[in-house]
């Protein structure tokens, strides 16, 4: 089937790649010619595993292109792919900018020649694809074509496993034309059971905004658990732990840390609390994690100030990690992003290293007093007071800690994401002082 996929971004490249391997001739049609540029000329943009080679093997095989054409790629297309930005608007917290996703509804209108499924994949409000069907319409009148729902549940950092392995793809569609070309889109995943889990466009689109804010609320429910088992001096990790084995609460999602960031549950439940608010139904557990998690970044801040004995002004603190998770370049809503400037502002003279995010992190908090950059874990360890563990990339986990301490002025290791857990005893007998989350031993 040829597919179209309009935007180039993270979403549309992992599902061009994707749905090109399961054999479609896919196009990914983005305006940015210097993207479409460096795409062809087999640059990738963004990092994620695995999908420069996967966009490499399609390439090659001729199943997967990039162009800046709209209309000469929806030559003879089945279905076209709405992958844009939904960045907030200027209105404020919990809009959404539509005007990319409306931007490309009335480019492909005209273009619409024979009966064609619009597949909307950005994240939307409800009631995007009613109002993306009235746009068509409203310019097209005599078009035959379906606006579909099937929001996407990739996760950075594994997002082509969580492409060829869903728990469920979600799908909302009105007619049995559209649905059965999904069916198609998706006949690789369907062999074995059928994932596909139909329904009306509005409620897939209310699909994707509770699962994130449903999973938002579940990380609250853990740091906060975390912080009162740190009060009363209980394991909060091993309890969380014992909590997730019952087959009802689930194990995952559970991990305390700085707070959550990304470009998704910060954006989503703030989207979902507005739509809770014009419609007159407050949706209070997910008000209760949007507050919870902005404070959060100061709570840390605490936490690692305690650890220097109440102070952090005139330390040298080394931050390890500096994305939102690992995995990533992105720094969208990185909890990095509000805890190392305070800590600056604060007197500390802080020096940070990340793996994949420096360049994107350098962009973010460019000349802020008191915080600079390394090349590696050692050389930020150098002279350090503190090493304070913000994002939990598995090369943190391998550091060679004698190496380490010998370089440090200071012996605290601050461990924002608990990657040093399970052997906190031994790195205590290594001569660190070391503070994870919810525990107090
Ligand atoms: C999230 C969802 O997991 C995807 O299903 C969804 O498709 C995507 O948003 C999206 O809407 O596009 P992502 O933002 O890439 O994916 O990352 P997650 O792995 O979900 O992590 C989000 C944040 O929660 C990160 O800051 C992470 O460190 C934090 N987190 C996650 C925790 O603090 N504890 C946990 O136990 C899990």
């Amino acid at each position: 089937m040829r597919i179209v996929i309009v935007g180039s971004g993270y979403v549309g490249l992992v599902s061009g790649a994707c749905l090109a391997k399961f054999g479609h001739e896919v196009i990914c049609v983005d305006k940015d010619k210097g993207k479409i540029d460096k795409l062809n000329s087999g640059e990738i943009p963004i990092y994620e595993p695995g999908l420069e080679a996967l966009v490499k093997e399609n390439v090659a095989a001729k199943r997967l292109s990039f162009a800046t054409d709209l209309k000469g790629s929806l030559e003879g297309a089945k279905a076209v792919f709405i992958a844009v930005g939904t960045p907030e608007s200027r209105r404020g917290e919990g809009y959404a900018d539509m005007k990319y996703v409306f931007g490309v509804a009335k480019e492909i209108a005209p273009l619409i020649k024979d009966y064609l499924v619009i597949v909307d994949k950005s994240t939307v409000p409800v009631g995007t694809a009613d109002r993306v069907e009235e746009i068509i319409r409203e310019i097209n009148p005599e078009a035959a074509f379906d606006v579909v729902s099937n929001p996407e549940f990739l996760r950075e950092g594994s997002a082509i496993g969580d492409f060829e392995r869903p728990d469920r793809i979600v799908v909302g569609a009105h007619s049995e034309k559209a649905k059965e070309i999904l069916r198609e889109v998706y006949n690789p995943l369907n062999i074995s059971k059928d994932q596909i889990v139909f329904m009306d466009p509005k409620t897939a689109e209310l699909v994707k905004l509770i699962s994130n804010a449903f999973l938002a609320v579940k990380i609250t429910f853990a740091n906060e658990v975390a912080d009162l088992a740190e009060r009363i001096g209980a394991d909060g990790i091993k309890a969380l732990m014992a909590m997730g084995l019952d087959g009802r609460v689930g194990g995952k999602f559970l991990h305390p840390g700085p707070g959550y960031g990304g470009s998704c549950f910060p954006k989503d439940t703030k989207s979902l609390e507005k739509t809770g608010q014009q419609a007159g139904s407050n949706l209070t557990l997910v008000e209760a994690a949007i507050k919870a998690n902005s404070g959060r970044k100061a709570r840390m801040v605490s936490k690692i100030s305690k650890a220097l004995g109440g102070k952090v002004s005139g330390k040298n603190i080394a931050c390890l990690g500096l994305t939102f998770k690992s995995n990533t370049d992105d720094m969208r809503e990185s909890p990095a992003l509000v805890i190392l400037p305070t800590l600056a502002e604060k007197g500390a003279r802080v020096v940070a290293y990340d793996p994949k995010g420096m360049e994107e992190a350098k962009r973010a908090m460019d000349e802020i007093d008191g915080l600079s950059y390394a090349d590696s874990s050692y050389a930020a360890a150098e002279g350090a007071d503190c090493l304070v563990i913000m994002t939990e990339w598995d090369e943190f986990r391998g550091l060679d800690l004698e190496k380490i301490k010998g370089l440090m002025k200071g012996n605290v290791i601050v461990d924002l994401r608990n990657i040093f857990y399970k052997e906190r005893g031994k790195i205590r007998e290594l001569g660190f002082q070391y503070t994870g989350i919810g525990v107090s031993d």
